[in-house]
């Protein structure tokens, strides 16, 4: 009896220690990551003046949903809170108290948006730079116009957090945490299609759906979203697309009702989306018709 016991104490014990040295490992695994100092030569980009400019870049800033993580006025919020997955925040992007607007130069804006680094070299978490980074010189520097333009606010945020699941998740690949790891900072700038009602521009436009639709843009889970949230659809002519016509999708974007009178579920943002206009929905939807049918993506 007492020698099972013995064995047990042993067993339990080395088993406790195995967990210890595998959350020691993960944190500095994560933490070494996460605490990489980038030091990238960033382009300059002329931030043209104006209000045709500012309105470009809030057209911009609206349906490639910068409000819709950093809040209705970007002057930052809670963008996820959980125990097990940990504390991220949208940053205070406005010129008041807590916010980084007035500080910013010009090319700290390139910096984060393009690159996914921090005024200091840090990587930004959860931040979509990897898709910003297609944003022409044109557009970036109205976006970047519009973000010196937006009313200070002032709203101190809480830090941010990843606590030990959303770390263990993100080193076994399930999601990615820093924008900055899939970005080639040194390669040459990716070729800016003409603005037109082209599959090619509206390609250009659909880099902001791919990160919940996916690469190929067939559906399936979000990656790293909770799991209350319904997978993604899917958009290449496998999915219910095939049924739609160009007037269909333009309306339902712009209603939140699909044709068959279904609404659009609340993680959709139909509303951020909606805002683009007749012709860079037109080109998104040429461009969806022009993807190979694909089956839709479950895992
Ligand atoms: C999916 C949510 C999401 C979207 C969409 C998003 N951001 Fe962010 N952004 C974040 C998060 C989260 C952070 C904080 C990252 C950190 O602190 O490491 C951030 C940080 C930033 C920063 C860096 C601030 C700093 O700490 O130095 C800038 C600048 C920024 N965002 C601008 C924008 C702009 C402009 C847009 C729209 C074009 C945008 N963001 C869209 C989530 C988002
Ligand atoms: C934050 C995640 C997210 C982003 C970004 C996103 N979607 Fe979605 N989308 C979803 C989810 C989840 C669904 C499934 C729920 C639903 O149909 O309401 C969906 C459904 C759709 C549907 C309905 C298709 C069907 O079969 O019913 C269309 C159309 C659509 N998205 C188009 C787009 C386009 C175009 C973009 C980019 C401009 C985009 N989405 C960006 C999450 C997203």
């Amino acid at each position: 009896m007492g020698k099972i016991l013995k064995w047990i104490g042993i067993v339990l014990g080395a088993i406790i220690g195995l967990i210890v040295v595998a959350l020691v490992v993960v944190f500095v695994v994560s933490g070494s990551r996460m605490n990489k100092t980038y030091d990238i030569a960033v382009e300059s980009v002329s931030v043209p003046t104006g209000a045709e400019s500012t309105a470009q870049g809030e057209h911009l800033a609206v349906t490639r949903g910068c409000p819709d993580c950093h809040g209705e006025n970007l002057a930052g919020q809670v963008f996820l809170e959980d125990p097990a997955l940990g504390r991220i925040v949208a940053t205070n992007l406005t010129a008041g108290t807590g916010g980084v607007g007035g500080s910013y130069s010009n090319e700290d804006w390139v910096r984060a948006l393009r690159h996914g680094v921090n005024p200091t070299g840090k990587p930004l978490l959860f931040m979509p730079s990897q898709e910003f980074y297609y944003l022409t010189d044109n557009d970036l520097g109205a976006l970047i116009a519009y973000m010196k333009s937006i009313p200070p606010v002032d709203n101190e945020t809480p830090t941010n957090s990843v606590a030990v699941v959303a770390r263990v998740m993100w080193l076994a690949g399930v999601f990615d945490l820093l924008p900055a790891e899939l970005i080639d900072h040194e390669g040459p700038r990716p070729q800016a299609p003409a603005v037109g009602v082209t599959a090619e521009y509206g390609e250009y436009l659909a880099v902001g759906c791919v990160g919940c639709h996916g690469a190929d843009l067939s559906g399936g889970p979000v990656p790293g979203a909770p799991p209350d949230w319904p997978p993604a659809a899917n958009l290449t002519p496998a999915g219910h697309l095939a049924n739609w016509s160009e007037d269909e999708f333009l309306s339902a974007l712009r209603t939140g009702v699909k044709p068959n009178g279904e609404e659009f579920d609340e993680t959709m943002p139909f509303a951020a989306v909606g805002q683009m206009t007749d012709d860079e929905l037109k080109a998104v939807w040429l461009y969806l018709q022009s993807l190979p049918a694909k089956e839709t993506t479950t895992k």
